[in-house]
């Protein structure tokens, strides 16, 4: 198998694993992070473009076919299926990759030493913020029945609204940046966060003093 062959395999085996309810972690967030993977890195030079695009396009399977039940046994089958196509070379470094990719994992920072991390968890990260994120920060919330927003809630790092997620989480990604050019991408969608916010409060509180 050639390495555009092995690549479309994984696109299928992706899709075919990802959860269809939750659509934080769907198809879609799959190929934007893809995208903006493959731009950090072209401008960065850091991984390696195929063992990325790998690393990318496996990244939620674990987690979202497996959520709430054994982690473990999601990363059994993505080494199974690396080992059946052709991947048994970079699966130990992918598996550790995507290990340590995610925000809400215990240890949040992984192997900083490995490019592959670097550049996988910006292009993740990105694609919490910004109006991307803040519709998926919504949708998210509507699928848990959160609520919207409730005044005065403290940020607690868990809070029971989205937009205290907005404060438990989005706001604090663009200085969790790895790349230069990760880094300039989130300046631009936190400002939209921040105006978001402006004028969702705004609008919470439309003449509120009048009557
Ligand atoms: P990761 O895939 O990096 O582990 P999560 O699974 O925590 O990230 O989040 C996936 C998406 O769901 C993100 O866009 C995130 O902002 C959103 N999300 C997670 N938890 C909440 C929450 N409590 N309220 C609103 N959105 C959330
Ligand atoms: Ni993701």
């Amino acid at each position: 198998m050639n390495r555009e062959e092995i690549i479309r395999i994984t696109e299928e085996f992706v899709k075919h694993n990802l959860k269809e309810y939750d659509s934080g972690h769907d198809w879609w967030h799959i190929e934007r992070v893809r995208r903006l993977a493959k731009f950090i890195n072209k401008k960065e030079s850091l991984a390696d473009p195929f063992t990325l695009e790998i690393a990318v396009l496996l990244h939620d399977t674990a987690d979202s076919k497996f959520a709430g039940n054994d982690i473990e046994q999601g990363y059994a089958m993505i080494i199974d299926f690396m080992e059946r196509n052709g991947m048994s070379d970079i699966k130990d470094q992918v598996i550790e990759v995507i290990r340590n990719a995610s925000f809400s994992k215990k240890n949040p920072s992984g192997n900083l030493n490995d490019p592959l991390l670097l550049v996988l968890q910006d292009a993740d990260k990105l694609d919490a913020i910004g109006a991307i994120g803040v519709a998926r920060a919504f949708n998210y919330g509507g699928f848990r029945n959160n609520t919207i927003y409730i005044p005065d809630e403290q940020p607690i790092g868990k809070s029971n609204s989205t937009v205290g997620h907005f404060y438990d989480k989005l706001l604090k990604l663009k200085d969790m940046m790895h790349t230069a050019t990760g880094r300039s991408i989130a300046e631009e969608r936190h400002l939209f966060l921040e105006k978001f916010l402006e004028q969702f409060y705004r609008e919470w509180n439309y003449s509120k003093d009048s009557f």
